[in-house]
């Protein structure tokens, strides 16, 4: 847990699915009451059990006290109804990555979270400043770009589009700082920082493979042990799922026009023969269970 106390005190998470579950305990254990929306009330019920399951383990752990994990898991309400985030100190939004969706989203967030100081997207490939164009002053708007698992990887990608004021940068930043994440200050840009360089690195190996230079077992030992990575990158095609780098790979083609985001034969085969990596059980690698 973070050790100084953060200045906002109300956070509004809007979608309760794998991000914004994520985001949500980050927040509720350094400290933050969390009100977390989602359309979908089984889904808020799954992302209350996540959270619970995921505070439990820290308490077990002894990285926590059993108080505050009890004091975490008091912290946290849902609702189903967009409204209950008024009075909100800042908004993330963690809906599902459509860009109709996202828009008339913002548009209701604007009225709603009128005290918000920062209303931030968590998407990974939509513009920012797009995602704000239906409301009438964007200057609150900017990304929070977070990783998968949420509650566990440090990083925050923080979004900056032209139309973001200094304000909301700066109580955003604070905002992640005070969460014990480290922020990375970024344009928006297709795929920011990171998805910008692991998605053509994913694909290269791909090719790699593809050609037979190595197999796809050595390819990746190569980059854990000449490069430290901790995970090769066809097993991190393989956790990412091969339809969604697929996916990725011909929007930010289509964007940034880059040959080097071509996605290869191989990738495309492996999509449409359902192997899509570790969620299908299989993709270029076999996964257990
Ligand atoms: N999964 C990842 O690895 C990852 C990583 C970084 C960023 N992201 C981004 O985070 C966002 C969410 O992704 P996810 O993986 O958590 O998706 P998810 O499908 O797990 O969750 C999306 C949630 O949004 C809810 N939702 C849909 N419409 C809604 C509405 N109108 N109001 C409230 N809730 C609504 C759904 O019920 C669902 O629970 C996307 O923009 C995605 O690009 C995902």
């Amino acid at each position: 847990m973070p050790d100084s106390t953060p200045d906002l005190k109300r956070l509004g998470v809007l979608g309760g699915g794998t991000m914004g579950s994520g985001i949500a305990q980050t927040a509720l254990l350094s400290g933050i009451d969390v009100t977390l929306v989602d359309v979908d009330a089984g889904q808020l019920q799954r992302a209350q059990s996540t959270i619970q399951s995921g505070v439990d383990r820290l308490v077990s752990r002894e990285r926590i006290s059993a108080e505050q994990g009890s004091a975490a898991i008091a912290a946290l309400t849902t609702f189903t109804d967009l409204e209950s985030l008024a009075g909100s100190e800042g908004v993330i939004e963690a809906v599902s990555e459509n860009i109709e969706l996202k828009q008339s989203i913002f548009e209701r967030l604007e009225t709603v979270c009128a005290d918000a100081a920062f209303i931030a997207s968590n998407t990974s490939s939509l513009s920012i400043q797009e995602i704000a164009q239906r409301m009438s002053d964007p200057s609150r708007v900017i990304g929070l770009h977070y990783f998968n698992p949420a509650q566990v990887l440090p990083l925050v990608e923080v979004v900056v589009p032209l139309t973001a004021s200094d304000e909301a940068v700066d109580a955003a930043w604070a905002f992640v700082e005070a969460t014990g994440k480290t922020p990375v200050r970024v344009k928006d840009t297709p795929a920011f920082i990171v998805n910008r360089l692991l998605v053509p690195f994913c694909l290269s190996a791909l090719r790699l493979w593809e050609s037979g230079v190595a197999t796809a077992e050595d390819i990746d030992r190569a980059c854990q042990l000449g490069l430290g990575h901790s995970m090769g990158p066809l097993a991190t095609a393989d956790l990412v799922g091969l339809d969604v780098l697929l996916d990725v790979a011909e929007s930010m083609q289509r964007e940034i026009g880059d040959p080097n985001l071509s996605p290869p034969t191989i990738l495309r085969r492996l999509v449409s023969a359902g192997r899509l990596g570790r969620k299908t059980g299989r993709g270029i690698f076999e996964h257990a269970g």
